[in-house]
């Protein structure tokens, strides 16, 4: 993997000084086509725009076609480039359909979101959701360049904000004490821009040091899913019940959750353990979860792809900084887990 990541959008005119292209294309949502390309279109020579609408639910294969069809009808060719410009929808649905189109043709990640900025721009995981299964199609594709632009984050709604927190707090967890500590002197809500800036900067080198190892996700990679086995099934069980928790809502209750199951069942400390509820407590409002469907939630989690098996495996938190994965976790213990999460 070669290192492509530039701070500012000022990095973007180099970028076409060394690299030519017969078209330019820019992939945007509505919400990135209003308040991200008035930004990015000074710096960007001619070109063209293709929307989608925004939303997860947008995600697919249906979206890919029109984007390739477009593709087809403003005559792109092998020497194209896309520029992905939005959220972590667009720069994972963009990165794929450039990655196929014609075999594949240079595409530059633009992410606007803090989300997408800290974690889904970074790593060259690509994708789309197909028959309900999260991310399901994909391939793994580097941008020949990755930009960031904190300035976006203005008119990003505060919830998503607040969201994405929990992904970055995931990576303090997977880094150090020192990094967990700052997370639990500073609630993010209260965070200055120059803080956040400086919490961009760390996730995404932290997370471009690990995948960098890892690029096809066969071992150390694997230690970002922390968290992660029961987030993906609350966020499922609230999809079906009509009324979705954004992925980093259901992320940070994953984090307390598994850090249940690691405090009572393996090695981690309790004082570890308080902390992640603490920072919980100190950034999150905990959503209505008395009418949990324990078996339900459950049979979401064996869906999950990091089972071998059908039996359910977690990465586990042994203390800030280390994690121990593949750890067999029977249905009884996730139960004594998800009952916490009603009551604490
Ligand atoms: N590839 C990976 O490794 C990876 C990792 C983590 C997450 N992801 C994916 O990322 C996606 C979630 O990303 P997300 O949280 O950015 O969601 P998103 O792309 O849906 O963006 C959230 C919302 O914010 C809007 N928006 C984005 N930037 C804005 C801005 N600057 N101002 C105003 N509105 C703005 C979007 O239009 C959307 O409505 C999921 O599909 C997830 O699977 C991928
Ligand atoms: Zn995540």
């Amino acid at each position: 993997m070669i290192k492509v990541i530039k701070f500012g959008l000022k990095a973007i005119p180099p970028f076409f000084k060394i690299n030519t292209y017969s078209s330019v294309f820019v992939l945007v949502d509505e919400n990135s086509r209003k308040h991200c390309l008035p930004l990015l279109v000074p710096y960007l020579p001619g070109h063209q725009i293709i929307q989608i609408k925004s939303g997860e639910k947008h995600k697919t294969l249906t979206s890919c076609e029109f984007i390739w069809a477009s593709l087809l009808k403003k005559h792109a060719d092998r020497n194209s480039l896309l520029i992905n410009l939005g959220g972590g929808v667009i720069t994972d649905i963009g990165a794929f359909c450039a990655s196929v189109f014609m075999r594949g043709v240079d595409f530059v990640n633009v992410p606007t979101s803090l989300l997408a900025m800290t974690d889904a721009a970074v790593g060259g995981k690509t994708g789309v959701d197909f028959l309900n299964f999260k991310n399901m199609i994909g391939t793994f594709s580097e941008p020949k360049l990755l930009c960031i632009d904190p300035e976006f984050l203005k008119t990003l709604p505060q919830k998503q904000m607040l969201s994405a927190s929990a992904e970055i707090f995931k990576h303090a967890l997977l880094q150090n004490k020192k990094e967990v500590k700052k997370h639990l002197e500073n609630p993010f809500v209260q965070a200055t821009e120059a803080e956040i800036l400086r919490q961009i900067k760390n996730s995404n080198r932290f997370k471009w040091s690990v995948v960098s190892k890892d690029s096809m996700d066969k071992n150390i990679r694997q230690q970002l899913n922390l968290g992660h086995t029961i987030a993906h099934a609350l966020e499922s069980y609230f999809i079906a019940f009509k009324k979705p928790l954004l992925h980093g809502e259901a992320v940070a209750l994953g984090l307390v959750g598994e850090a249940f199951i690691a405090h009572c069942f393996y090695n981690l400390s309790y004082e570890c353990f308080l902390n992640i509820v603490y920072w919980y407590d100190l950034n999150f409002k905990k959503p209505e979860l008395k009418e949990l469907n324990f078996n339900t939630l459950l049979k979401w989690m064996q869906k999950d792809k990091k089972n071998i098996n059908s039996e359910l495996q977690l990465v586990l938190l042994e203390k800030e900084g280390s994690v121990t994965m593949n750890n067999v976790v029977s249905h009884s213990q996730l139960k004594l887990a998800l009952k916490f999460l009603v009551d604490f």
